[in-house]
């Protein structure tokens, strides 16, 4: 299920638009944890290169999470190269150390976190609970249906793992018989209502923004997507992106009292086509100088990122304490992974196979990205949600 036709045909849409892959990361303050560090005291996680590791092992498998998506259960749907498991990032400036799960949920002792945004979000969150079961069994407080919400708790720290769905992290509406409708300046109540009672948010969006789409501002048509034939003002998708992050964060900045983490976007791998035209994502390695070569990074993915991050740095200007806005550049690390994603091994409609080159195998390189968020988040200050907020 999973609003499965409607977001093929989406993805469809995405991947006609782009032709690589997504991901980045930040600048995050040198911590004890990570090891060497630059002369400036700061290591940036999101420029380095990924190193084969040969004797390395995924944190876990399809035998150690059952709870691994279908469509994501690479291992399980007989992807038969296992190359793809054995690479760690180096980021240049520093180590990265392994990821600690017994340390992770002792950080996050009493505290909420939720991941916000596409199907994407739910890959990094899923991919999270994979790794923290290893440490803990978590009991499911709540899953929905249509695998767009869930809620765990590991009980011996108390920390609630969350995801809210929410493609455009702002309100929308799905058309009836005209154009869907984005409100660009209004949160989404899906998360929004709820977001009080977390310590944590890590939003991301980015893809969602290709589809046709009406945008609003202030109850006002702003403009539509660049595809659409209405007789409006065209607006590019990173334009209705960015202001709906400006939008997010602005309200985030001042009603909410928690952590904010900006996940930047990920990068598709789509090659000869995209998802409904026969687009092949075939690539068993990574990107690097020893394989081949690193072209360069597709336009629309930089864009993008550029896009997230001027954003992020508008809020760090004006939100009461910087230390709450942490940004989580992995684009450029997801770009470097062409190898990552299921490929044809997904849950396969009948008739053809479809590749997917845009979600990630669990285990995989999405895991790295926890990795890194464990690294963004030490030390924790206390942000702990106020009793009063709303
Ligand atoms: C984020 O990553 C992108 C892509 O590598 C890079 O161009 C940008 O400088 C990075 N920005 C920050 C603030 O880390
Ligand atoms: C995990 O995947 C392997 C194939 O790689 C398969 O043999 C095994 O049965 C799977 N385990 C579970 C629990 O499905
Ligand atoms: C668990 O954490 C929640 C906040 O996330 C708190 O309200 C609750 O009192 C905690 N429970 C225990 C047993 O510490
Ligand atoms: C979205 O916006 C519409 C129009 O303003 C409103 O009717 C609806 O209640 C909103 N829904 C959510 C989930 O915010
Ligand atoms: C588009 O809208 C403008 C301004 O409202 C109008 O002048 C023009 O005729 C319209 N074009 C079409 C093809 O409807
Ligand atoms: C690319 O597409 C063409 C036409 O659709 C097809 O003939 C060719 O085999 C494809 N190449 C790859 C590498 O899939």
């Amino acid at each position: 299920m999973a609003g499965g036709a409607s977001s093929l045909v989406s993805l469809a849409i995405v991947a006609f638009l782009l032709s690589n892959c997504w991901w980045s990361l930040i600048f995050f303050p040198h911590t004890p944890e990570l090891g060497s560090s630059t002369s400036s005291g700061r290591c940036d996680l999101s420029q380095g290169e990924w190193v084969p590791d040969i004797d390395s092992h995924p944190l876990y498998t399809n035998n150690t999470c059952q709870y691994i998506q279908r469509s994501q259960n690479c291992l399980q749907n007989g992807r038969p190269d296992r190359d793809y498991l054995h690479w760690r990032w180096k980021p240049f400036d520093c180590e990265l150390p392994p990821f600690d799960g017994t340390h992770f949920l002792e950080l996050m002792r009493g505290k909420k976190l939720a991941f916000i945004g596409d199907s994407l979000a739910r890959n990094q969150m899923q991919s999270l609970h994979c790794m923290l079961r290893q440490a803990e069994e978590p009991i499911n407080l709540y899953s929905d249906p249509h695998e767009k919400e869930y809620k765990w708790l590991f009980p011996s720290s108390n920390f609630t793992l969350a995801n809210f769905q929410s493609r455009f992290l702002v309100n929308y509406t799905e058309p009836e018989d005209d154009i869907r409708k984005v409100y660009l300046d209004v949160p989404d109540m899906v998360w929004w209502r709820e977001l009080a009672e977390y310590d944590i948010a890590v939003m991301s969006t980015g893809y969602w923004y290709f589809t046709e789409s009406l945008y609003y501002v202030n109850n006002k048509v702003l403009g539509a997507s660049k595809g659409s034939q209405l007789n409006v003002t065209k607006v590019e998708m990173w334009a209705a992106m960015g202001i709906a992050l400006r939008n997010v964060l602005k309200q985030m900045s001042n009603e909410y009292k928690g952590i904010i983490v900006l996940r930047t976007v990920t990068v598709d791998h789509f090659k000869n086509g995209t998802w409904s035209t026969g687009g092949v994502c075939k690539r068993t390695s990574p990107f690097s100088h020893q394989n081949g070569g690193i072209p360069p990074m597709d336009w629309i993915s930089r864009k993008i990122n550029k896009v997230q991050i001027e954003e992020f740095d508008k809020a760090m200007a004006y939100v009461d304490d910087t230390s709450r806005l942490k940004l989580l550049n992995i684009t450029y690390s997801a770009f470097l992974r062409p190898d990552g994603h299921p490929g044809t091994h997904r849950r396969q409609e009948p008739g053809e196979p479809v590749f997917d080159c845009l979600h990630w195998c669990l285990p995989g390189p999405i895991d790295t990205w926890n990795q890194l968020l464990l690294h963004t988040l030490q030390p924790l200050a206390d942000h702990s949600p106020s009793s009063t907020s709303t």
